[in-house]
């Protein structure tokens, strides 16, 4: 295998170093182009063919469909590891040891109170504002009651190491709080706080579906439905929310600043919103008589802005080894509560026809996570309009394991360049003259 890669640009050769990732993906190093070019740059808009950084978090394979977080398959986290496990895994790089494990838990449980002027900017949001977007202010004004230097610097690196652990626990033990509240507050009930003698994924689900006055009662099947749920969405490399993350933390903003932006990438319908997406599809098409045929129509049909959503994926081209997953999982929730849920069928149907269809099969485009992500939250009882909000908080531990190895290795504050194609210089002439 060679080692270099050369570009010959006007009849001149430049040789450029070519890295090999540890599954052996290679990249041309392109960072000196510009330079000894003398200004020539690459174009790449959505950044479909362009590495932004080496990182050792997790692995994805889009054409086998492999998917490792940190070295483990994500078949194997799914069926077998507690959230809170993964997390710690995600951030620090090897799984925890169960004293660690615990200690981890102590001190986010401890780090979960959130002040109580956050509940006021709560209450001033009307009523009908969407939860990601309240989530993203919340968080956002989270960095104002926690002042803390959460700067990685080398002066005093190991006071900086200290802010930055308790940045870390204090996102995991106060977001989940700001999720339930949020869900709270649209329902007309009483905040919550946690219960500490519950564990992080049980306690999620007392805080956000606890009643008054009602004793609360434990459902292990949603349990462990919600904490596979978690685990799928923990991390997935260089996303666009979590590029969005790296990029607002490489200008060394804080944690929560950094997330907050991640929180707003993430509510596109293209990305996390997808999930919320594809709930109101397929009740649009139930309401329409379930017919799935004239969907697909509608989604093939270049003329309509109509696209199948839950289908294609940037970067899986056979199928999305989460979306295989969360399908048994959905099958084994909706049996296991009893549900019968007709938006099942048409989600099936829809995903059998997709498969076989020329359209579909020529642009590799198969259901991804959020196809029946959302079906597994309805079950839960939690509405479609917070469906992206689990989905961030899934992803917390990626966010933050991603903006801690970026800020560790020093890198440059992210700014990509462009190719103006605006006017060229012409001369000012006010109106007023
Ligand atoms: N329905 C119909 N056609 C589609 C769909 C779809 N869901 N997805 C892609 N296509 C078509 C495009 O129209 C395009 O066709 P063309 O080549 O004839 O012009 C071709 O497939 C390639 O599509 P792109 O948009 O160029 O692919 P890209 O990699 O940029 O986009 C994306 C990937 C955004 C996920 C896209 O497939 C999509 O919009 N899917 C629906 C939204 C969705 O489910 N998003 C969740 C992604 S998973 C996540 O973020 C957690």
């Amino acid at each position: 295998m060679s080692d270099k890669a050369t570009i010959e640009i006007n009849g001149k050769k430049y040789d450029f170093p070519i890295l090999v990732g540890t599954e052996n993906e290679q990249a041309i190093d392109i960072s000196k182009l510009r330079a000894i070019t003398g200004g020539v740059t690459t174009i790449d808009p959505g950044f479909k063919n362009t590495g932004s950084c080496e990182s050792g978090i997790t692995f994805l394979d889009g054409e086998k469909g492999i998917l490792r977080y940190r070295g483990y398959s994500i078949e194997e986290l799914a069926n077998k590891a507690d959230f809170l496990e993964v997390a710690f895994l995600l951030i620090f790089g090897e799984l925890p040891t169960k004293e660690e494990l615990d200690q981890f838990h102590e001190d986010i449980k401890e780090n979960s109170i959130v002040d109580d002027d956050i509940r006021k900017i709560l209450d001033a949001f009307p009523k009908a504002a969407h939860p990601m977007g309240i989530l993203s202010s919340l968080t956002s004004a989270l960095t104002a009651f926690n002042p803390s230097n959460d700067q990685i610097n080398n002066i005093d690196y190991e006071r900086s190491k200290k802010a930055l652990y308790d940045n870390i626990v204090k996102v995991l033990g106060k977001i989940p709080v700001l999720v339930t509240w949020t869900y709270r507050k649209k329902h007309g009930l009483p905040l919550e706080y946690g219960d500490n003698s519950l564990g992080y994924v049980e306690n999620i689900l007392k805080m956000m579906f606890k009643k008054p006055n009602k004793d609360y009662e434990e459902n292990p099947v949603i349990v462990k439905a919600l904490n596979k749920l978690l685990i799928l969405h923990a991390d997935h490399e260089q996303n666009c929310s979590t590029s969005t993350v790296r990029i607002v933390g490489s200008s060394h903003a804080g944690l929560f600043a950094s997330i907050s932006s991640g929180i707003s990438a993430l509510w596109g319908p293209l990305h996390g919103g997808a999930n919320q997406a594809v709930l109101e599809m397929l009740e649009a098409i139930k309401a329409d008589g379930g017919d799935t045929k004239k969907y697909m129509a509608k989604a093939k049909d270049k003329s309509d802005p109509f696209r199948l959503m839950g289908f294609g994926h940037r970067v899986y081209k056979n199928f999305d080894p989460r979306a295989k997953i969360i399908k048994v999982t959905a099958d084994e929730v909706l049996n296991d509560l009893g549900v019968e849920d007709p938006i099942l069928d048409i989600a099936k149907d829809l995903e059998k026809e997709a498969l076989s269809d020329p359209y579909f099969v020529d642009r590799r485009l198969y259901p991804n996570v959020d196809f029946y992500s959302g079906i597994i939250y309805r079950a839960m009882g939690i509405p479609v309009d917070m469906f992206t909000v689990m989905f961030a908080l899934g992803r917390l531990p990626g966010w933050i394991g991603q903006w801690r190895e970026m800020r560790l290795k020093k890198e440059p504050i992210g700014r990509p360049r462009q190719i103006y194609t605006g006017p060229n210089h012409r001369t000012f002439k006010s109106v007023m003259d």
